[in-house]
């Protein structure tokens, strides 16, 4: 990543005017005013208007609609709209004045200002032979707030989500489980993150037995990484964060089509969000106990792969009926979910996971779906996501669909057949192996991915949920 140099009240290459709607521009040049009311601007949302060239000053504006209605994901995208112009016309330096901020704090919209500008650098070239190179060099912000650890703060979350974009966007043949294990030492130690690693031998001594399973088939070994980031000392518990660490989901048996296999690179999201997240809380030096743990496995067919019809015991003793190896995730989640709620000193649990198709169909691709057993904490991480930009929905656990779960020949089945609600019987699961403890399942399936880019996200893998995680663990700390 790219880092910025931040600075304030500098006179760059160009200056960067939000605007709220019908603002007087009376601090243009009137040649340049009338110019831009004739082109139409008048500060609409999504409305911009560009003076560039030589011998003039220049401007470019952005609209930032209805002054109340400003509020932080509009500062997101002013700046990465302006950023994406200044580095496709080659620009190294601007200076923003991000205008009225309406009822959010000046820092809070400089913050986002500067994520937005940031957001319009992120590109995943690492295969192809020309890579994108961007302009910008220099940002200076119309403040009189003090700008570096502000900016810093910033520099730590992006770099957090452009981790975990690059770790998903990286295909299987290069990112299968050791690689992704050896990628969460190289990042997190040196950020005084205890890394450990364990292999299969291991995993069989410890009876993760489920885990085991779903990577039979695969000629990878299955990994399982626990990550410690302990400011506040070994004594005091730590939220726990589980990721689904499928670093390819063929769908095993239940062979998923080829348009739907293509993109399962990315099933590894929930780990690579684990990843990212920790990174920026460790970097942000947040005080509060985080423990992170990812099983990476591969789901693949081979003569010892688990079939459609297995039943497979879990660590905590629990058995599942197999009817659907392609519902892979949860399996493997019950032995990291028991983990993280009788081997780590948890006092919360949430765990990121592209777990279901179903989630996708019910809230559409852009919002996570929770599952919760604890309704204060679901509260926290929705309330940590809005603030973030990043949308979070929880799903109706109707008590009918918790009877669905249970298994005809085993205890539990990992795919129900009857009453719909795929992604909330995919919840529901799960809660078995939590062991009450107070968790949140955030099946992240549709917005850890973009068919097309939106907003400021680009094509790809997005990083959704980094920050949420990383503001709910700053709110926490804060306590
Ligand atoms: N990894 C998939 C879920 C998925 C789908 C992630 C689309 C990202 C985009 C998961 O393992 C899966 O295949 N789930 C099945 C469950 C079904 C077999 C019960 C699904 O969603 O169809
Ligand atoms: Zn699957
Ligand atoms: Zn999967």
């Amino acid at each position: 990543m790219k880092f910025l140099k931040f600075s304030k009240n500098e006179e760059y290459d160009v200056k960067v005017y939000f605007v709220e709607k019908d603002a007087s521009l009376d601090f243009l040049a009137e040649e340049v005013r009338e110019y831009a009311k004739e082109t139409g601007f008048d500060g609409s949302y999504k409305k911009t208007f560009k003076h560039i060239g030589p011998g003039t000053s220049n401007v470019i504006l952005v609209g930032m609609g209805e002054e109340e209605e400003i509020g932080r994901q509009k500062f997101r995208n002013a700046g990465f709209v302006a950023s994406k112009f200044l580095n496709k016309n080659k620009f190294k330096s601007a200076t923003f004045n991000i205008g009225k901020v309406n009822d959010v704090p000046e820092y809070s919209a400089l913050q986002c200002t500067a994520e937005g500008i940031y957001q319009a650098s992120y590109s995943f070239d690492e295969y192809k032979t020309e890579k994108c190179e961007n302009s910008l060099e220099k940002i200076s912000f119309e403040t009189e707030e003090e700008i570096e650890p502000l900016m810093e703060y910033v520099d730590n979350i992006v770099e957090g989500v452009f981790i975990t974009r690059d770790l998903v966007n990286t295909p299987s043949i290069d990112m299968y489980p050791e690689i992704l294990a050896q990628k969460a030492v190289n990042i997190l130690e040196p950020l005084g993150i205890k890394v450990t690693v364990y292999g299969e031998k291991e995993l069989e001594e410890m009876g993760m037995t489920a885990i085991l399973a779903v990577g039979q088939g695969s000629d990878r070994e299955s990994k399982f990484v626990v990550m410690e980031y302990l400011p506040q000392g070994e004594d005091v518990e730590a939220i726990a964060l589980v990721g689904k660490g499928m670093c390819y989901d063929s769908g095993g048996y239940a062979i998923k089509p080829p348009a739907s296999m293509a993109s399962m690179k990315t099933d590894m999201a929930g780990a690579g969000t684990v990843i990212g997240a920790m990174s920026a809380i460790a970097k942000n030096k947040l005080d509060a106990n985080v423990v992170g743990v990812m099983a990476l496995t591969e789901n693949m067919i081979d003569g010892s792969a688990y079939k459609n019809g297995d039943i497979v015991k879990t660590k905590k003793g629990t058995t599942i009926e197999v009817l659907n190896t392609d519902a892979e995730g949860r399996v493997t989640l019950a032995d990291s979910l028991y983990y993280a709620a009788t081997q780590v000193n948890s006092k919360c649990i949430i765990d990121l996971a592209t777990l279901t198709g179903a989630c996708i169909v019910a809230l559409g691709a852009y919002t996570t779906g929770a599952i919760t057993n604890n309704d204060e904490l679901f509260e926290e991480v929705k309330t940590a996501g809005d603030f973030s930009g990043e949308y979070t929905w929880k799903l109706p656990q109707n008590e009918h669909l918790r009877d669905n779960v249970k298994g005809q020949n085993a205890d539990l089945t990992n795919s129900v057949s009857k009453g719909g609600g795929g992604a909330i019987t995919a919840g529901i699961f799960l809660e078995h192996f939590v062991e009450d403890k107070p968790w949140v399942h955030l099946d992240i399936a549709g917005p850890s991915w973009a068919d097309s880019a939106y907003g400021y996200q680009p094509n790809g893998a997005t990083g959704i949920p980094v920050k949420t995680i990383h503001n709910f663990v700053a709110n926490q700390a804060k306590k």
